[in-house]
């Protein structure tokens, strides 16, 4: 087994912050409401012409340089996003030519939320296989296309003008969405450690392919001929719909089973574990889970206040944070988790 650890790692978040309160200008939501059921206080969004490609590429160039290596050096890419800057291809071969990494084999995977401990099985599978030595592993997002409103310069503050009654209300009408998600990317080169039984152990992984529609996007569909329709749009059909409260109960009741499953494999405790690096979808679902499991609140980090959730971005995100202000240490037992739509779900354990 290779066992892939960390050598590098970057993160990017795109403008200025928009805050709970800027958000009341489009739609009826509530700063309150906001930090009370998920911890988020603000989010960015990426401007009109960004994409994930380029997010993950800034993210990847910072990874790049904390990892001390020439980027020619990485032989393959593993990309994750839910918000591609077309339909298709996905954003891998785009990063590598931002990044100037030539023709690497560049994968996407769409576990959306949770894509990251699926990112990093991956890459510790190619290292396997002998298909790769290093690799990139990205995470990014750009929500702001499907967000229910289009006067932007309101939400920035840039003018006085209200918006009409029926933008208002259209925005509104998907607040419990709305307000969740923020732009940005978490990247991380990953290459064999060199100390023995270091970096990546094994991930307990899922999917429920019932669940596809706890959270989907229903405009764009190819299901339909064509497949975007002027009435899509009528149906605001390029927002997200969410069953909120069947996927906080699906996190809430599967991820633990993840996380205790792998600690028996690998005949550890959580107590042995270091630092529990989950999703930042909401910090009520952390909460309920870091209760089911008994944990204390301080080795489940969060930073969901500052940045929303930002998808495939979270989990890379706050693990650069965390390393370069010294929290992740060398030799620390670190444990993943993650929700996210498809249904995927599930944990990982790596020694730092
Ligand atoms: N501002 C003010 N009020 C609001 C807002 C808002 N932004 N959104 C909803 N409300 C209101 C509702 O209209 C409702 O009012 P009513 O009782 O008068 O009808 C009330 O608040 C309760 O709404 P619920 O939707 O039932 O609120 P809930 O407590 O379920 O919380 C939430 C909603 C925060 C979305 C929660 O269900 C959740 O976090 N679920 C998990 C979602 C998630 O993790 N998604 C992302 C992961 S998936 C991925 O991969 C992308």
């Amino acid at each position: 087994m290779p066992g892939l650890t960390i050598i590098g790692t970057g993160h990017y978040v795109p403008g200025d912050p928009v805050t709970n309160d800027d958000l009341k200008r489009v739609m009826d939501t509530d700063d309150a409401w906001i930090r009370q059921r998920t911890g988020i206080h603000q989010r960015y969004y990426a401007p009109e012409g960004v994409g994930s490609s380029e997010l993950g590429a800034k993210a990847s160039a910072l990874a790049i340089e904390a990892a001390g290596i020439d980027p020619k050096e990485i032989d393959y890419i593993v990309a994750a996003t839910m918000t591609a800057d077309y339909v298709f291809p996905g954003i891998g071969g785009q990063v590598a030519e931002k990044l100037g990494l030539g023709w690497i084999p560049a994968l996407d995977i769409r576990q959306q939320c949770a894509a990251i401990p699926y990112a990093i099985q991956v890459a510790d599978a190619l290292a396997t296989a002998g298909a790769a030595s290093t690799v990139l592993v990205v995470g990014a997002d750009a929500h702001a296309g499907f967000m229910p409103w289009t006067d932007w310069d309101v939400v920035y503050g840039k003018t006085e003008r209200k918006v009409s009654p029926e933008a208002y209300a259209r925005a509104t009408a998907h607040r419990g969405l709305a307000v969740l998600f923020g732009d940005g990317a978490g990247a991380m080169i990953l290459r064999k450690s060199p100390t023995p039984g270091h970096g990546f152990m094994s991930a307990d992984l899922h999917t429920d392919g019932a669940l596809a529609e706890g959270i989907y996007i229903p405009g764009g569909s190819f299901l339909n001929r064509p497949y975007w329709t002027p009435e899509m749009y009528e149906r605001q059909e390029q927002v997200p719909r969410m069953n909120g409260r069947e996927l906080f109960k699906s996190a809430v009741k599967r991820l633990p089973v993840s996380v205790r499953k792998l600690c028996k494999r690998h005949g550890v405790t959580l107590d042995d574990i270091d630092w529990f690096i989950a999703h930042q979808a909401n910090d009520r679902i952390n909460a309920a889970v870091r209760d089911a499991l008994k944990i204390p609140a301080e080795k489940v980090p969060s930073n969901i206040a500052r940045f929303g959730n930002t998808s495939a971005g979270t989990i890379g995100i706050l693990m650069d944070e965390m390393v370069r202000d010294g929290r992740i240490q060398r030799g620390q037992l670190l444990c993943l988790f993650a929700l996210g739509a498809g249904l995927n779900w599930g944990a990982l354990l790596m020694r730092y």
